[in-house]
């Protein structure tokens, strides 16, 4: 039996595009549902158009985090997903949501970590003088972008980069560690992958 998979987004998907693009017939996983926190969010006319289930759970309709996740949990629980991947999920998840899914959720994140935890993470390596920067894909637990790093990917940061020029350079590597880390993932694999 394959894996099912669920993708969250919240935005573009470029990231749910390449993870639900790689799960073929050979793959240990199938895509069963993408679900965004917005509207309208573009990824969900990419996901239809990839054939793949989609639904809409509006943080702004919810008067907290809790009664959200709930909403987000009922979403999810219909399509009975074994693994969630967040991808380009802009909405922090309670302890209580990440303590249920643990060990069956992934999140990418726009640096190697745990360098860079949050937003602007580009900016921040530049800032600091980094000569690399990267993408992490980890398993969410409830420290925010703490979780147990299942595969990095490196590219070199160059002198006159400015945070959109890296943004540019990083993630088409996040378009190929977070399939090949997927892949992995379903098959039982949890040593790290390094890509650079
Ligand atoms: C990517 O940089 C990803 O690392 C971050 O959100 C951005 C957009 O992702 N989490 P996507 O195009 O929506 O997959």
């Amino acid at each position: 039996m394959k894996k099912r998979v669920a993708i969250l987004i919240s935005g573009s998907g470029s990231n749910m595009v390449r993870l639900v693009e790689s799960m073929g017939e050979d793959h240990p996983a199938e895509p069963v549902l993408v679900v965004s926190n917005v509207p309208g969010a573009v990824g969900l006319e990419k996901a239809a158009a990839l054939g793949v289930e989609t639904a809409v759970v509006d943080h702004k309709a919810y008067p907290d985090r809790e009664s959200f996740e709930a909403a987000l949990l009922e979403a999810l629980q219909a399509a009975r997903p074994d693994i969630i991947c967040l991808a380009g999920f802009m909405r922090i998840l309670t302890a209580g949501f990440t303590k249920a899914w643990e060990g069956r959720m992934l999140n990418i994140h726009p640096s190697l970590l745990p360098k860079y935890r949050g937003l602007h993470t580009h900016a921040r390596a530049i800032e600091a003088g980094d000569a690399v920067a990267g993408c992490t894909v980890h398993e969410v637990t409830a420290e925010l972008d703490g979780g147990p790093i299942l595969g990095q990917a490196i590219v070199p940061i160059r002198g006159n980069d400015t945070p959109d020029d890296l943004a540019a350079r990083v993630l088409p590597m996040e378009h190929q560690l977070y399939p090949a880390v997927l892949r992995r993932f379903a098959e039982g694999e949890r040593s790290k992958l390094l890509l650079e």
